[in-house]
């Protein structure tokens, strides 16, 4: 995959894409070109203003009508579910669903559903969400879920006995923490989806080091520390490759994960790595979908009930 640019994402006219968190960043890139090679995107995030404009962008900049967006608060389920419905409602299936949106060192807050928020937003959300969309996602052979993480995820430690931050909170230790179970979670889907014998490719990306909005809540010792940390970053749209990478590109196989190929996985082009051998932990992962299943009320029981069409 040397030095894979967008331009190498194949014609997606036809497909069907979801992607959380598309109203800015790298998020916005992402569903840009997917809409830019004829994919329909559907874009979901909580900012009316921002959201409607993004599409409007992406609508301009393809020419045609690509782009709709519709209002998803990753923090509410009963906003999941909304979402999820209207997704669904098309009834057309689901080609990709790429796992975007997020938040980061934000100081303890709690979502309308009463987990901490960078847990609840970064993966509770996203675990509904693909719960939710599953039978639109099993309807199209070969559907791709990308879920976007962080090459801080290797910083991060699942702490079960206090998931939420209750008894001890550090606004970087959520983030790290729900970075790693945005890749626990993708790779124990890929688990299960190979065990029901479906053909839906689970995949992970991260985007290196963006320039983005997404270090707004950062203290300003922690804003000095990370604007060194992300000395020098790249733009938004580089930072979109490895999830295009992966939600694009023939070959791409249930389990693998993508991130830039410069200096310590910070800039550059997509290629394949591997994440942290945390990451790998099977007793982990599957602790954690257990109690995302619990505190979600969502399952995926699609495999269960032999609804998979391989
Ligand atoms: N930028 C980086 O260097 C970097 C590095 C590693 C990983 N990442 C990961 O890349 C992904 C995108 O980050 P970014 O840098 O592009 O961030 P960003 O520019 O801050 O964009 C975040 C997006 O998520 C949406 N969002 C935030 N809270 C949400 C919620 N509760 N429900 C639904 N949508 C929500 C935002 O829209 P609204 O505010 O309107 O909801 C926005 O569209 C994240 O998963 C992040 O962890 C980024």
């Amino acid at each position: 995959m040397a030095r894979w640019t967008a331009a190498e994402i194949p014609d997606l006219s036809g497909r069907n894409a979801v992607v959380t968190g598309a109203s800015e960043g790298v998020g916005l890139h992402t569903a840009l070109e997917l809409a830019r090679r004829g994919a329909r995107v559907v874009l979901g995030s909580r900012d009316r203003g921002k959201g409607e404009a993004a599409a409007a962008r992406i609508r301009a900049e393809t020419g045609g009508e690509s782009a709709e967006w519709l209002p998803l608060d990753l923090g509410d389920l009963a906003s999941v579910g909304r979402f999820a419905e209207g997704v669904s409602a098309a009834d057309d299936g689901l080609d990709l669903l790429v796992n975007n949106g997020g938040v980061m060192a934000l100081p303890r807050q709690l979502t309308a559903d009463g987990f901490e928020r960078q847990f609840g937003v970064n993966h509770l959300g996203h675990f509904a969400l693909t719960g939710l969309l599953l039978p639109e996602l099993l309807s199209r052979p070969g559907a791709r879920v990308v879920t976007v993480t962080s090459g801080l995820h290797r910083s991060g430690r699942m702490d079960f006995d206090d998931l939420m931050g209750e008894r001890r909170y550090g606004r970087f230790r959520a983030y790290t923490q729900s970075k790693l179970a945005n890749v626990l979670f993708a790779l124990e889907l890929h688990r299960r989806v190979t065990a029901a014998g479906a053909t839906l490719v689970s995949a992970v990306a991260h985007p290196g080091v963006a320039r983005t909005g997404l270090a707004r809540n950062g203290s300003r010792l922690r804003g000095l520390l990370v604007a060194l940390v992300k000395l020098p970053a790249q733009s938004a749209a580089m930072g979109a490759l490895p999830s295009l990478y992966a939600a694009t590109a023939p070959g791409v196989a249930g389990g693998e994960a993508f991130g830039p190929d410069g200096f310590a996985e910070r800039r550059g082009h997509p290629t394949r790595i591997r994440p942290a051998a945390q990451a790998y932990d099977r007793v982990a992962a599957r602790r954690l979908w257990e109690m995302s299943e619990e505190l979600t009320g969502v399952r995926f029981s699609a495999f269960d009930r032999g609804e998979v069409r391989p």
